[in-house]
């Protein structure tokens, strides 16, 4: 469908400030495009724990919007990622998600590459061919304490802040001694940004998830962002005891808001998101100091949040497949030593998060469900409930705003 050239920036001037975005932000072909190209193309994305990677060759896919890329760890231990697309006449390379190779082969014509990308054969290409010409394109590639992140960008944004701000707080899971126990890959029939301002609020919780409220709070500082940077007692109390005790815990924020780090309390007695609110796994990952240290909240948009946990930690990844399709990935991790039935029964380290992604799933597309009627109207966001979605919003605007292309701001 053909659209005006100001159809961004019409979109923009008719959000009202509190409220839900305008239909089209969550339906139309052009917004999504423009999503890929203004966020997921240009922010960092988390890709996968780096236990993941665990020996040399140890690859993973990612395929985001029109890219496709392979993350994997070479012979020097390092981890790289580079764009799936052959030099020669530009097949994929890896077609499974994941696996192991000494090499990357393609399978067209043989063409083949180190891990450190440099085609090292090729055949009959003539002598005045130079192999140093076609190395596999790079994609920008960072270890933060044991998460992966990848940026499809010429030019990178900036890292050092997040990574610098969030390292200190990872430092006690210890996710360079994680193993997955288990991943779950689901597709939520909603936008992108309904998986995610569904994920900023716990206005939904009580009416949606039995299991995940027996030992989450509701309490809208939890999940909140906290506009005016104050927490209840209880919640600055936790935060002191974590911190006198060697657990960076304390509420942090990007200064442009795209991320957020704090470890919040779970309710009275639940030490990890069990049914029974008791630990899932024997053999801790990480040296959280108390079984009641709650959970390490941390998100970092477009792409990623998390749950840290006295015994295990969960890790989200959304990437977006179309308009109305989003792909929710979710990572248990175990200490790499905890043995499956010995010290962790795995039905009762995912049920909740099993039961609380399908529930979430069912929400959103329900959402977008009710906003594709042509009656949608947005309606105002709750500021004690939804606080946090209201600063997911104005985040994704702003970076919208950011990039408005001159013509369309001269239509204006
Ligand atoms: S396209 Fe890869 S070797 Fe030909
Ligand atoms: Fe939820």
């Amino acid at each position: 469908m053909h659209r005006p050239d100001n159809f961004v920036s019409d979109l923009l001037s008719s959000h009202k400030p509190g409220h839900g975005l305008p239909q089209a932000f969550y339906t139309s072909p052009e917004m999504f495009e423009r999503d890929m190209e203004t966020i997921f193309y240009r922010e960092w994305l988390y890709a996968t724990p780096a236990c993941t990677l665990d020996k040399s060759g140890s690859f993973q896919r990612l395929r985001i919007g029109a890219y496709d890329v392979i993350v994997l760890r070479d012979n020097q231990g390092g981890i790289r990622a580079f764009h799936n697309s052959c030099r020669h006449r530009g097949s994929i390379i890896c077609s499974a998600s994941h696996g192991r190779v000494a090499k990357l082969t393609c399978p067209y014509h043989q063409w083949t590459y180190g891990l450190d990308g440099q085609l090292v054969w090729a055949r009959d290409m003539g002598v005045d061919f130079d192999p140093t010409q076609y190395k596999l394109k790079p994609v920008h590639c960072r270890e933060l304490a044991g998460l992966v992140y990848i940026c499809l960008a010429e030019t990178a944004p900036d890292f050092d802040t997040f990574a610098a701000t969030v390292t200190p707080y990872l430092g006690v899971h210890d996710l360079s001694n994680a193993k997955v126990a288990f991943q779950s890959t689901i597709i939520e029939n909603g936008n992108w940004k309904l998986v995610w301002e569904n994920n900023r609020e716990c206005y939904h919780c009580a009416g949606n998830h039995p299991d995940l409220c027996r030992t989450y709070p509701e309490d809208p500082s939890i999940t909140g962002v906290s506009p005016d940077g104050t927490f209840p007692e209880k919640v600055e109390n936790h935060f002191n005891r974590m911190e006198a005790a060697g657990a960076p815990s304390r509420f942090q924020m990007g200064a442009d808001g795209q991320f957020r780090v704090a470890r919040m309390p779970l309710l009275d007695g639940a030490e990890s998101y069990t049914v029974s609110g008791k630990i899932a796994v024997q053999k801790r990952l990480g040296q959280v100091p108390f079984l009641d240290a709650g959970t390490l909240l941390m998100f970092h948009y477009p792409t990623t949040w998390n749950h840290f946990l006295t015994d295990h930690s969960i890790t989200f990844r959304v990437t977006p497949i179309s308009p109305m399709e989003t792909e929710v990935q979710t990572t248990w991790l175990v200490n790499k030593d905890a043995v499956e039935g010995v010290d962790y029964d795995l039905k009762n380290l995912t049920t909740v998060w099993e039961h609380t992604n399908d529930e979430d799933r069912r929400v959103v597309e329900h959402n977008q469900q009710g906003i594709c009627s042509p009656a949608y109207q947005p309606g105002p966001y709750s500021t004690l409930h939804e606080d946090g979605v209201i600063q997911f919003v104005n985040w994704y605007l702003n970076r919208v705003r950011a990039t408005e292309r001159p013509t369309a701001m001269a239509a204006e």
